[in-house]
């Protein structure tokens, strides 16, 4: 049978870091769903089509790979869809009590699924979609942090828009 993982997330945009989790999600399961979902503790700036299509211009053509949006619980995604696994990446302790907690309360929910944790490479610590958004709308470059297909809407949305409106 198929091994579909589920990689769910704000992607409010698309990072470096959440890049590299992907690809190797890629690596370990037969078809990966990046997935936006509503975090209702956050408001995204990109709405979840402007995130969907950030997301394919910025994946490396893997061809296991697809990108969907979701509004409901992510453990009813993940039984609909037969998944195996919900793949999380972490950074540092402070990810992972919140994502300990969630893979818990998910588990609860469907218990078919395994969280996943990858770990994030040493040089993507400090990347966040934050980090990239307080960038772009101060016009800094962002091109070391989020995919280059990307960089130039993400700073065009954030900055030219804002300057704009002055
Ligand atoms: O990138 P984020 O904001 O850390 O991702 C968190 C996200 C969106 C994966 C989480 O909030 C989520 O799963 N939302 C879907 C709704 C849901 O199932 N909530 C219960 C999780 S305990």
């Amino acid at each position: 049978m198929e091994r579909i993982a589920v990689c769910p997330g704000s992607f409010d945009p698309v990072t470096l870091g959440h890049i590299d989790i992907i690809t190797r999600a890629a690596a370990l399961f037969d078809r990966v769903i990046v997935l936006v979902s509503k975090n209702v503790d956050k408001h995204p700036v990109f709405t979840a089509e402007e995130r969907v299509g950030l997301i394919k211009k910025a994946l490396p053509g893997i061809k296991n790979v697809a990108v969907e949006s979701f509004d409901g619980l992510l453990a009813d995604y993940v039984r609909e869809k037969k998944a195996c696994a919900i793949v999380k990446g972490i950074r540092a302790m402070t990810d992972f009590e919140n994502e300990f907690q969630m893979a818990l309360v998910n588990r609860k929910l469907y218990g078919e699924a395994e969280t996943v944790f990858l770990v994030a490479r040493s040089e993507n610590m400090y990347l966040s979609s934050s980090v990239v958004r307080q960038i772009a709308s101060f016009g800094g470059d962002i091109e070391s942090f989020v995919p280059k297909e990307i960089a130039g809407i993400i700073t065009e949305r954030l900055y030219k828009n804002q300057e704009a409106e002055k």
